[in-house]
């Protein structure tokens, strides 16, 4: 990886100076869903009181020291239609509103990740932000956001086109160095023709290429194959400032014994894929822990320039 890393260095990468390793934290999505019921699961639904406790976690059991410092909101976070133009947390869920929740992320050392939709609707129904770019990277920049997680429900290849490299712009134009990852290739079947890695590598910090991961270990097995598969084409694509991303870490839910979670981290360490763990850190076991606080196999992950 290392001889890959000095090489690709000097191809072009987005010059926004973030992701010169690949990001690695925590994000809701694998496991929390879209739950927002917090009546009846508040320990468990979408809202800042799991992401100030899972933040919590991040730094009191060694997760931050080793590497894992971004606490990322996933889909299902605002309310279901823009209030004076705007995406608007859901007060209900969100009482101290995100810029809080950012301040509060900062002040323990970490970042603060969001998720938004270049389509009309995020996957979940929420607003888009389909021609309103420009207010709504500002408005990540404003609250203190750290990484965009960019996805492609409802909308067309033509509008992709025009809407990835658009948000990228935006996001420029606030000042803010802000990771953006983009769903785009994995919208367009994660392969050229379609698929221009030039162009990705030069607008984008991270791009999910293949389907969503799910809580299994067949989905591990057929993302893994893909990846061997199309390794000519990922390895060029990847170095510092612009990674493929598999998706996240699964160990500590259902389905993933201690050893298969170890064989997941493995691979994801040595495609420098971005480590996000998507599990309830609060109780999570100690063998699991160790799988993924393996500071030798985080090494692996973490080559830079
Ligand atoms: C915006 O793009 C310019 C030109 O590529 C670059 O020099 C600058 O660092 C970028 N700024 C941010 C905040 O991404
Ligand atoms: C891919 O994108 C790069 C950079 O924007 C561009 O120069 C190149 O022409 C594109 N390739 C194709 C096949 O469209």
């Amino acid at each position: 990886m290392k001889i890959f890393g000095s090489f690709l260095a000097l191809a072009t990468a987005m010059n926004n100076g973030v992701a010169r390793t690949p990001p690695m934290g925590w994000l809701a999505w694998e496991r929390f869903r879209c739950n927002t019921d917090c009546k009846t699961f508040p320990d468990t639904c979408i809202g800042e009181n799991l992401f100030m406790e899972q933040a919590e976690r991040l730094v009191k059991d060694g997760w931050s020291a080793v590497g894992y410092d971004l606490v990322h909101i996933d889909d299902c976070w605002p309310l279901r239609d823009r209030v004076d133009g705007k995406i608007t947390a859901d007060p209900a869920r969100f009482p101290h509103g995100i810029k809080w929740l950012a301040e509060q992320i900062h002040g323990k050392g970490l970042k603060l990740g969001i998720y938004g939709d270049m389509g009309t609707h995020t996957c979940g129904g929420f607003p888009g932000s389909m021609g309103y770019e420009k207010v709504d990277a500002n408005m990540f920049a404003e609250w203190g956001i750290d990484m965009l997680k960019y996805d492609g429900c409802y909308s067309n290849d033509d509008q992709q086109k025009i809407g990835y490299p658009a948000m990228s712009q935006a996001l420029n134009n606030t000042g803010r160095p802000i990771i953006y990852s983009c769903s785009w290739p994995a919208y367009q079947g994660g392969l050229p023709p379609q698929v221009n890695y030039t162009l990705l590598g030069e607008i984008c910090n991270v791009w999910r290429n293949y389907g969503d991961i799910q809580d299994d270990w067949d989905d591990i097995l057929d993302i893994s194959k893909w990846w061997g598969d199309h390794a000519d084409v990922l390895v060029k694509a990847a170095g510092p400032g612009k990674w493929n991303d598999p998706d996240m870490l699964i160990g500590g839910n259902y389905a993933l014994t201690v050893n298969q979670a170890q064989v997941q981290f493995g691979i994801w360490s040595i495609v420098a894929a971005p480590l996000f763990l998507s599990t309830d850190l609060r109780t999570m076991s100690k063998e699991m822990r160790d799988v993924y606080q393996n500071t030798a196999v985080i090494a692996v992950n973490q080559v830079s320039d």
